[in-house]
């Protein structure tokens, strides 16, 4: 007997996207094709769906611990799990950082019986832990390391070359990093020092430093061999120098970077505020060809919660950040109805993606073995966006208002299902996410 079928779906497989059923076995993709009903527990009827495997959110930021009053790792992967995700990354800037072997087993602990979805953990690159940096990213839940080249949210930051190399030179897993200049935004900062509209942002932060920064990295990292994912990329120049490099780098976009430009400075003020910051139009378009010739691995949300009120700070006080890991699938399924991207796209973007960036374990494919992992979509649905259904403990998103055509139907985390027509269902069964590197 299995434990569940998915009966008659167009389900996303290894060879392409045809109708046809799913057995679940203890958590496990058992059997693909004709399934009698008769031999499972229970089938759950998806004709007219789409199951694809589970979305993996390669880059979330959940605040916990010490900044829980923003996001803890109970909301965030609430949000995830509404939203059709199935595992998130989780970043490191919590308070204090996620430096050291102890801050890991702490955030380990902290997730266990209370998150809704896989997960995984970033250790923070830092000048304190570099020396160590091999053995920390072989810890239990770790999914990588994480560098800031550039100042954000929080005290990580590996501003120079000699440290950038020497963290980079420590290791064998594949180091994800924020490539913003430390020293051009540093220069730079007197433009918006004292106050500033919102939109001077994009200008503090120009896409030179970005450049710079991503330029910098793939040098150094080049020089010493090691893999590289750059996160968030925006701009049409670094768009144009990484596929000289894609030996050793991956690339992510965000669905922020790919759906709003620097108009939305005016409508949304603090609230389109990130880091790095939202573009023009050129970049934009640079980053949809970029997406469609291959050069983006994976599409990560940044999910990067803070308060309304933290929000209403007068700029640039206020912190940079928006919410993103419960929009994500609704937001890139829109594009995929307006014939932006193909479905087999998404999944290569959500699923193989980061599972060949990061060599998961056993996740990211509907093939026998695998995790029964699934994303399950109404591609036909059209919904409107609103502050009210985002579950992060800030409450709002940049796409309130927005109608969007696509829509996450249930989300199934290891035959567990999570989310079932936008509730929560039974308990937060999520667990940590395993790595082929570290097994
Ligand atoms: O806008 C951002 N917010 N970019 C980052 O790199 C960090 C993030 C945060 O944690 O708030």
């Amino acid at each position: 007997m299995y434990d569940m079928i998915l009966k008659g779906g167009m389900c996303a497989t290894v060879g392409g996207i045809i109708q046809t059923d799913i057995a679940i076995k203890a958590g496990k993709i058992a059997e693909i094709g004709d399934i009698d009903p008769a031999k499972a527990e229970s089938v759950m009827d998806v004709t007219g769906l789409h199951v694809l495997p589970g979305v993996i959110d390669s880059q979330v930021h959940f605040r916990e611990p010490g900044l829980e009053h923003k996001e803890d790792l109970s909301t965030g992967t609430a949000g995830a799990a509404l939203g059709g995700v199935t595992a998130v990354f989780e970043m490191p800037n919590t308070k204090p950082s996620t430096i050291t072997a102890k801050d890991m087993a702490d955030k380990c602990r902290r997730a266990k019986d209370r998150v809704w979805t896989d997960i995984a953990f970033f250790i923070g690159a830092a000048a304190e832990n570099a020396d160590k940096l091999h053995e920390l990213e072989r810890e239990q839940g770790v999914s990588g390391v994480k560098i800031f080249m550039g100042s954000s949210t929080g005290s990580l930051l590996v501003k120079d070359d000699a440290t950038l190399a020497s963290v980079l030179a420590n290791g064998t897993r594949r180091v994800a990093v924020h490539c913003e200049d430390e020293d051009r935004l540093n220069e730079r900062f007197s433009m918006v020092e004292g106050g500033a509209p919102v939109k001077m942002h994009a200008k503090w932060r120009d896409a030179q430093t970005a450049f710079l920064a991503t330029q910098r990295l793939l040098k150094i990292a080049k020089g010493v061999k090691r893999r590289v994912h750059i996160l968030h990329v925006t701009t049409a120049e670094e768009m144009e120098l990484l596929p000289s490099y894609k030996d050793i780098a991956t690339v992510e976009c965000t669905p922020q970077h790919l759906t709003l430009n620097d108009e939305a400075y005016d409508r949304l003020g603090t609230k389109a505020q990130m880091n790095p910051p939202i573009r023009s139009q050129r970049h934009v378009d640079a980053l949809w060809q970029a997406v469609n010739q291959g050069v983006v691995d994976c599409i990560g949300s940044d999910h990067a919660p803070h308060t309304l009120e933290e929000k209403s700070r007068p700029y640039p006080n206020s912190p940079s950040g928006m919410t993103g890991v419960q929009t994500l699938v609704p937001v890139m399924l829109n594009h995929v109805n307006n014939s932006k991207l193909s479905l087999e796209r998404f999944v290569d973007l959500t699923s193989t993606g980061p599972c060949r960036i990061y060599n998961v374990a056993g996740k990211g494919r509907i093939a026998k073995g695998y995790d029964a992992d699934f994303t399950i979509v109404d591609m036909k649905a059209q919904r409107i966006i609103t502050d009210n259904w985002i579950a992060s403990r800030c409450g709002w998103t940049p796409y309130d208002g927005m109608k969007v055509q696509g829509w996450p139907i249930s989300t199934i985390v290891r035959g567990h299902v999570v989310m079932h027509e936008d509730q929560l269902i039974g308990d937060p069964i999520g667990d940590a996410v395993r790595f082929a590197e570290c097994l």
